[in-house]
């Protein structure tokens, strides 16, 4: 008989935890001087050259059942998307070709969207004045191609980074919007150097690789924080695949490969005049440790603590969005104190 283990404790290189107590806010370390503006300006410029092939992220993989269509706005084009028969996605205009019906309204038979005022059957071989769109579901997000919105060349597929393998991690996926332009979501995360200061909640001992070799990464020494006491010091490296996307790849420490993609998609404008953006915020989390993302049981009470930890943040990120916006337009300020 083997011996048994006892419980295993901190200090221990299977627990990620680490004694990092959370600094007193007046000896935070000032980073203003760090965040400079025309580091900032110039790495959201070099963002902002990347093509996206008219890819746009909509909705979690998770929201789309097989029998309802969902409805998403894009740059103010109303789409619905739905379950083809083969159980991938398929998408097209939001409006039925009749009478101008919402589609998401209506329900999916046999692969096809069916309109709810007069049943008209919509599929891939379109219907005049509809044509279907491009669509993509990646496991984790979906995604819809714009030719007409996008004004890039089309891709064939989006462009996204390196991801953890599905079977393996665990993914959680917010959508929240704010008052603002993709371009807002992009370069709140282009700042790296807020992290500390504004999100004192989940990080500390936050520090930005000087070396400028690489322009389009960024590298950020932090610790996630866990309590007051204990945190989980890590190394992420930011890069943007393509103008409307940034995602943070954990490259040392605890959870490496994880990945969290933020995707910003502008909805349109509001009945305000200003422009709405949603930013669908996936979070996979990854980890070889074993039994990881295996259980079921895991997942279930992970996801939704994944969720509350990306809500809190950009509550906090969509404000410095959305102020962001306001600064540099010079509307109103959109009200918070
Ligand atoms: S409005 Fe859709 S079938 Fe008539
Ligand atoms: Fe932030």
């Amino acid at each position: 008989m083997g011996r048994s283990r006892g419980p295993r404790s901190v200090g221990d290189p299977a627990v990620p935890l680490r004694p990092v107590p959370m600094p007193p806010r007046d000896r935070l370390q000032p980073t203003w001087q760090h965040a400079v503006p025309g580091r900032i300006s110039a790495a959201l410029a070099r963002s902002q050259q990347r093509p996206t092939g008219n890819w746009y992220v909509v909705a979690a993989s998770r929201d789309l059942h097989p029998r309802s269509p969902l409805g998403r706005w894009v740059d103010g084009n109303e789409l619905v998307l739905w379950r083809a028969a083969d159980g991938g996605v398929a998408a097209g205009p939001g409006a039925c070709p009749h009478l101008g019906a919402r589609l998401c309204d209506g329900e999916v038979m046999h692969g096809r969207v069916v309109c709810r005022w007069h049943g008209l059957a919509l599929g891939p071989e379109g219907f005049p004045g509809w044509a279907p769109y491009a669509a993509y579901d990646d496991g984790v997000l979906l995604w819809v191609r714009l030719d007409a919105v996008g004004g890039d060349a089309p891709s064939r597929r989006p462009y996204s980074g390196d991801r953890p393998p599905l079977a393996g991690s665990i993914d959680a996926v917010i959508t929240t919007v704010g008052v603002c332009e993709p371009e807002d979501v992009i370069a709140n995360r282009l700042d790296p150097w807020h992290g500390a200061w504004f999100h004192p909640y989940s990080f500390s001992h936050l520090r930005v690789a000087e070396d400028e070799s690489d322009l389009d990464a960024l590298v950020v020494d932090v610790t996630f924080r866990v309590s007051r006491r204990w945190g989980v010091p890590v190394r992420a490296v930011f890069t943007t695949p393509d103008r409307r996307t940034i995602a943070m790849h954990i490259r040392d420490g605890e959870g490496v490969g994880s990945v969290v993609e933020t995707h910003a998609t502008p909805l349109g404008t509001g009945t305000d005049g200003r422009p709405r953006t949603a930013v669908i915020e996936a979070t996979m989390a990854y980890s070889p440790r074993p039994g990881f993302a295996a259980s079921r049981r895991i997942a279930a009470v992970a996801r939704p603590l994944m969720q509350m930890a990306a809500r809190r943040l950009w509550a906090d990120d969509l404000a410095y969005a959305e102020r962001r916006y306001s600064v540099r337009t010079r509307a109103r300020p959109t009200s918070r104190c």
